[in-house]
């Protein structure tokens, strides 16, 4: 059985037709289940990468495929339902909504992705117990630490049981205790439901948690 979930083929990208491709000539392919850190240079396209490879972003040239589905082939009906349920994204500075709180953060990602409001609900407090928060659930976010923000972020990712968690330096503003904790929440959603993680990472402490290890300086 072909367990791909992730596959990029010849993937180039370049911001302005004079300029160096940021990606040139990329080639990956990531199985269930599996843990990929993109390491590099700040500048070497890590973000540009995990933007291409999640659909967010289009390359020139090359192929990308989720689930052995070629990103260029979906219909944006199909694009928009990979989004909300095959793929989850973490970002560096949480983008959570603020003023809403941790829980209603977390369960409008599965209302968007077609549950009711109250399904959501019930689903939001499993993973905020699954994930060791649910003590963090009725506090706005603005009043969160970032390491708290962040493992609310992971909730809110992981909600409609992606086959992939994109990560974008998720421990970037984090210092080392915190940082190790979202690490630790990362590594534990990724076990218990088999998903690949992809994630951009400058700290070469958390490079231990990862099968494979990809370093922008040297293929770009
Ligand atoms: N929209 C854009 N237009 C033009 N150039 C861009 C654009 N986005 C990124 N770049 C350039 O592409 C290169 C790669 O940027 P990218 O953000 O992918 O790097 P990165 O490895 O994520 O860096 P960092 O570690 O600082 O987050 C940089 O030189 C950046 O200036
Ligand atoms: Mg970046």
């Amino acid at each position: 059985m072909n367990d791909s979930v992730l596959s990029a083929l010849n993937v180039c990208h370049r911001f302005d037709q004079n300029s160096v491709p940021i990606i040139d000539n990329f080639n990956l392919e990531v199985h269930a289940g599996e843990k990929v850190a993109l390491i590099g240079r700040s500048g070497s396209g890590k973000t540009t990468l995990l933007h291409l490879l999640s659909g967010l972003k289009h390359s020139q040239s090359g192929t990308i495929c989720i689930n052995q589905r070629a990103h260029d082939s979906l219909s944006d009906k199909a694009r928009a339902y990979l989004r909300c349920h095959a793929i989850g994204f973490v970002y560096q500075t949480f983008n959570l909504m603020q003023d809403f709180s941790a829980i209603e953060n977390i369960a409008l990602a599965a209302v968007v992705a077609g549950l009711s409001h109250q399904k959501a609900q019930v689903k939001a407090e499993q993973i905020m117990q699954q994930l060791n928060i649910d003590h963090l659930a009725p506090r706005n976010t603005n009043s969160l630490s970032g390491g708290e923000k962040q493992r609310v972020a992971i909730g809110r990712a992981i909600i409609n049981q992606p086959d992939i968690l994109f990560a974008d330096e998720p421990t970037g503003n984090l210092d080392r205790d915190s940082a190790d904790q979202v690490m630790q929440t990362l590594t534990q959603c990724q076990r218990i439901s088999n998903m690949a993680l992809i994630m951009a990472t400058h700290d070469h402490a958390l490079v231990k948690h990862f099968d494979k290890i990809i370093d922008l300086n040297d293929v770009t």
